[in-house]
């Protein structure tokens, strides 16, 4: 029988944890140290940017290309990068405005020197974009060009739904902020290789990257999607070569594009000046980390009638782990970009779309048994067999998903869902490698 001096002890003890609370408790910590180790990398970043001392001049080269330098962003970049002492080339599609950019930054920053290169880079891709791009190149060539800049970009049109405007002025503004940002880099890269060293900065948008869509500008995020994954494969991919590839992704800059919004002046406190902004940008060169067509073409073409009908519908666009559940995909960087691209593109439709009964989704499949992933794996020199799934399975389980959940899915089973759960909690630093090594293995034997 229990003594009066049992029953106080008993009552004291604490009841025993349950099973899942120490692994819980685990992950929690586990979760803090990480958000907090961030905080610190990032806080480390911010004052090491403040530190005078990031001689581009010296570190990369004594030339640095930018595109779009005649107003806004751009201006201000290459005024800065003048101040700084490198010489220029500059790239727009206006002769008397690159004239006055050139004088301008010439009387300010004596020694200074300076190239132009008219090119409309909206006609990149096209045989009228040919010649301009020959001249381009003629006019790095033999240059130690250590910095490049691609800053050029159109939002407009912007504020309309994508069945409302011809497809080609939406394929011009691809050119222009996505197609033009591969071919100059393609342009500026081999000189850098070569030299083994170089910086180059594409300028993204906050509006794809800190938020999920940007609605009545999609094809516009969607771009800016395909530049910070363009840059991020980049990253990793030339990284062992001293070539530094950065996308910045600012919010609001008081230019003509962020003037063309109707809301300009309700956003007038959230915006920086140009000056302020390059300033910065310029200092965050060198440092910190990376951040198709068809398929606008395909649904423009079905939305229209959709929308007439009125009775809704539902549009898939394959899309691909290759671009969102892993962080970059060297030496495929240009496939991920594109696949990128799609899941923006989507994603920004998903939200301008839902009012109107259509529902739109971007399927990203881990490996699934196709001739593209045989070749793949032939290219690579490793199988991914336990990985896979078949054509069957996947096509059983995509059907399945088609108007339902929200815009970014993976089919595929429970194979692919355990992927995205791993991926998703390996740190990117550590996909990366893993990632490099997979796509290099054959290259190295
Ligand atoms: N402003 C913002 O809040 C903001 C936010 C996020 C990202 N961005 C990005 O920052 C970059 C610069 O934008 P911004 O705000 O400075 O805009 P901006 O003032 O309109 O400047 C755009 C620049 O790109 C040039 N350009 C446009 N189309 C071209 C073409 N077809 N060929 C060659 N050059 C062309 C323009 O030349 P012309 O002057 O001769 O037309 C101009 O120099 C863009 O990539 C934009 O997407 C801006």
């Amino acid at each position: 029988m229990a003594t009066h001096v049992d029953l106080i002890r008993w009552q004291d003890e604490p009841a025993p944890a349950p099973w899942w609370f120490l692994p819980l408790a685990f992950l929690g910590a586990a979760y803090v140290a990480a958000v907090t180790l961030r905080l610190l990398a990032y806080l480390t970043l911010c004052l090491h940017q403040r530190r005078p001392n990031n001689d581009l001049r010296r570190r990369y080269g004594a030339w640095a290309v930018v595109t779009g330098p005649t107003s806004g962003i751009g201006r201000a970049m290459a005024l800065e990068l003048a101040r700084q002492g490198l010489n220029l080339v500059l790239v727009d599609l206006d002769t008397t405005n690159l004239q006055e950019i050139s004088d301008t930054i010439r009387s300010r920053h004596g020694g200074v020197e300076t190239k132009t290169v008219v090119f409309d880079l909206s006609l990149v891709s096209t045989d009228q974009g040919d010649k301009p791009l020959r001249r381009l190149r003629e006019a790095v060539d033999g240059l130690d060009v250590g910095v490049l800049v691609n800053n050029a970009g159109v939002a407009w049109p912007g504020s309309v739904y994508l069945h409302e405007v011809e497809v080609e002025a939406w394929v011009r503004m691809m050119r222009v902020n996505l197609w033009a940002v591969t071919v100059v880099t393609a342009a500026v890269l081999p000189g850098m290789v070569a030299r083994r060293r170089g910086a180059i900065v594409n300028i993204g948008s906050a509006s794809s990257e800190a938020i999920p869509s940007f609605p009545l500008f999609t094809i516009y995020a969607a771009t800016k999607r395909y530049v910070a994954q363009f840059s991020r494969g980049l990253h990793v991919e030339y990284a062992g070569k001293g070539i530094h590839v950065q996308c910045q992704v600012p919010f609001f800059v008081a230019t003509r594009m962020v003037e063309n919004l109707a809301e300009a002046r309700r956003l007038s406190p959230f915006t920086a000046t140009p000056g302020a902004y390059a300033r910065a940008a310029v200092g965050w060169i060198g440092r910190g980390r990376a951040s198709g067509t068809s398929c606008c073409e395909v649904t423009a073409a079905v939305l229209p009638g959709m929308v007439e009908r009125g009775r809704g519908g539902a549009v898939v666009n394959l899309g691909s782990a290759a671009s969102e559940a892993i962080p970059s995909f060297p030496l495929y960087t240009m496939y991920a970009s594109t696949k990128r691209y799609v899941a923006q593109f989507s994603r920004s439709l998903h939200v301008e779309y839902a009012n109107k009964g259509i529902h739109v989704q971007c399927q990203t499949p881990f490996f699934v048994e196709t001739t593209m992933l045989a070749k793949l794996e032939e290219e690579v020199g490793l199988s991914v067999s336990p990985l896979k799934v078949s054509k069957d399975t996947y096509a059983h389980a995509a059907v399945a998903w088609i108007g339902r959940g929200g815009p970014l899915c993976t089919p595929g089973g429970l194979l692919h869902q355990l992927m995205w759960c791993i991926t998703a909690a390996v740190p990117e630093s550590v996909l990366d490698w893993i990632v490099l090594r997979f796509t290099t293995w054959n290259r190295g034997r």
